[in-house]
């Protein structure tokens, strides 16, 4: 792979996929809307640009072979803020890469895109868009504009759908997780399969209770090795008996599902507070 673009490289999921990425191209382009960002790698150049504007995406993507593309508004908020980096960002990316000629999108999409699935439904890559917030409407909106393309004008994309990217805080998270090794070797094999076309895949570790199906997404080779049944006693015990009125436990996006929209699914997520067997560990 000659070059390769990452969106978003200054956020939490970005700023540790960049050592990663980097290896996988001979020129690696790192963006993101802050001035710059510490520790440029060998093959790195690191371009400050909005995806909001078309103009300087169509110029980033210049010679791209891919553009991995993790670069948002990151979280449940109004129409009006998810409406620039999510929305317009989005189409901004998959219309650059077609001008551009760019082979792949990796697209960093989100369980959020089918939400209110209840949890007992082991859903599949086929499953509806069902978004749970404005957030959610977002990624379904991402990955239509990524199967338009494919379809109308050839750009191959694969929507990874991340199920939950951070440390297990809650009961959801046990089948949620996925790991940051996971992470890495997810959009590995997502540059690095021979054809793709427009495919989904569930973005979670090898847990136990994964309420998800990557069946039909086997041909990626994606095989996630962490397993979050590590921190299952621990977080049931912590929470107690579960609401089975809350949607937040009885749906796939948990918190995003039972909030009202506009309002952040972040902020009842407490990810910071690593649990006492995280911490030993
Ligand atoms: N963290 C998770 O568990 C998770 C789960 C599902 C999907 N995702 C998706 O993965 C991606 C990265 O998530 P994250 O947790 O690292 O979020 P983050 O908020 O830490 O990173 C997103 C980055 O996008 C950048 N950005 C926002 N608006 C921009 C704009 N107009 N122009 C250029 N850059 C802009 C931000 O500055 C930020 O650095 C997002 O698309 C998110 O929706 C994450």
């Amino acid at each position: 792979m000659k070059k390769i673009v990452l969106t978003g490289a200054a956020g939490r999921l970005g700023s540790y996929l960049r050592e990663h990425v980097a290896k996988l191209a001979d020129e690696f382009v790192s963006t993101d809307l802050v001035d710059n960002v510490e520790n440029i790698l060998p093959n790195e150049t690191y371009v400050k640009a909005d995806l909001t504007n078309l103009d300087e995406i169509v110029e980033l993507l210049k010679g791209a072979d891919m553009v991995v593309h993790f670069g948002a508004y990151g979280d449940e908020s109004t129409f009006e803020t998810i409406l620039g980096p999510n929305i317009i960002g989005a189409y901004n990316i998959w219309e650059a890469a077609y001008r551009n000629g760019v082979r792949r999108v990796v697209y960093a999409s989100s369980i959020h895109a089918v939400g209110m699935h209840p949890k007992n439904e082991f859903i599949g890559t086929d499953a509806p868009h069902r978004p749970d917030t404005f957030y959610g409407l977002a990624k379904c909106f991402s990955e239509d504009l990524a199967s338009l393309y494919w379809d109308k004008r050839g750009v191959e994309s694969i929507c990874m759908r991340i199920l939950s990217c951070a440390n297990v805080t809650n009961p959801r998270a046990v089948g949620s997780w996925l790991s940051y090794p996971d992470l890495a070797h997810l959009v590995e094999r997502c540059v690095t399969t021979p054809v793709c076309g427009f495919s989904i895949i569930y973005g979670v570790s090898n847990n136990d209770r994964a309420p998800v199906d990557n069946a039909k997404a086997s041909f990626i080779g994606y095989r996630p090795k962490d397993n979050a049944e590590q921190f299952a006693e621990e977080m049931f015990a912590q929470a107690g008996t579960l609401n089975t009125t809350d949607f937040g436990n009885m749906c796939h996006g948990g918190p995003f599902a039972a909030i009202e929209l506009g309002n952040s699914g972040l902020a009842q997520l407490n990810l910071n507070e690593k649990t006492a067997s995280q911490k030993e560990g």
